[in-house]
């Protein structure tokens, strides 16, 4: 586990983000004194849809104001948005070092330090006392934990009774090959893909309700479609995903949205009940 886990940090790996994500900025002329959250929200939500899918995730439940842990919180674009639009007070653990310490860095950027803080650690052995979050939040994580149970499991742990879990997520919808790289993993070899009823059946099995769930294949579809339209007109965005992805954005994103239309893959949300 050790030598996986070391694996997909190596694969999120780039060095200095936070100090390309400033020079970005500044490339735009953008005041360093004046950053908002929507100047950095292309690059620090990775997932389908960025900033829009989390705010419709966030509008699913009354949040505001709760104590919310995002699991895999990447750069922490959705703690912050949670912490600055809901009031939440919020918590963000990721296996990438690199990821975390920009986190911070960028939480700094935006004065939005007092109510988020990042933790580096394992989503499967989570450093929380059980009971502790009204709210637990997952993104675009699973699919780099082979062991589900342990995943689905911590979340469960540390969410309080009468509590909420979110997730979006990208599943399995047949079987069959899979072709890499992709956003999450550079070979099969990081990547434990899984289906949507697996994942109901072992939530259930802990006792969750399930309260709401969405299909959102289709519009992470047009998403990418619409995104592709503007790299080939416009190029690279200064501030998007190649932030984070470099020259194997498109590699990554082309085999994902291949295998959301193709019907390998699906994007779902949903939210369940302690
Ligand atoms: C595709 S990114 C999504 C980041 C974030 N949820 C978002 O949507 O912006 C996947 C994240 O999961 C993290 N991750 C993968 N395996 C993990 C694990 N076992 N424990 C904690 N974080 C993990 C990675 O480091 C990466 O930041």
């Amino acid at each position: 586990m050790e030598s996986l886990n070391q694996d997909i940090e190596n694969h999120y790996f780039k060095e200095d983000l936070y100090g390309d994500i400033v020079n970005r900025l500044k490339e735009q002329n953008i005041d360093l004194n004046k950053v908002k959250r929507s100047d950095i929200a292309d690059a620090d939500e990775f997932h389908v849809r960025g900033a829009a899918v989390s705010k419709e995730l966030a509008n699913s439940i009354n949040l505001n104001g709760l104590d919310v842990l995002d699991i895999g919180c990447g750069l922490g674009g959705p703690c912050r948005m949670l912490a600055e639009e809901y009031n939440c007070q919020t918590t963000g653990i990721d296996l990438s070092n690199e990821y975390i310490r920009t986190a911070d860095k960028l939480s700094k950027l935006v004065n939005l330090s007092n109510k988020t803080t990042f933790i580096q650690g394992d989503a499967a052995s989570l450093p929380f006392a059980d009971n502790a979050f009204d709210v637990v939040w997952t993104q675009h994580v699973q699919m780099n934990v082979p062991d589900k149970k342990a995943f689905y499991s911590e979340i469960n742990r540390v969410l309080k009774v009468g509590g909420h879990f979110l997730f979006y997520d990208i599943l399995k919808k047949e079987d069959g090959e899979i072709n890499y790289p992709m956003p999450w993993a550079s070979n099969a070899n990081l990547s434990f893909l899984f289906k949507a009823e697996d994942m109901d059946n072992l939530l259930k099995e802990f006792g969750l309700t399930k309260e709401q769930s969405a299909d959102q294949t289709q519009a992470g579809i047009d998403f990418f479609d619409s995104l592709v339209a503007k790299l080939k007109e416009f190029g690279p965005p200064k501030m998007g995903l190649n932030v984070l992805m470099g020259d194997t954005t498109k590699p990554k994103l082309m085999n994902l949205l291949t295998h959301l239309k193709t019907g390998g893959l699906e994007l779902k949300s949903g939210v369940y009940k302690k």
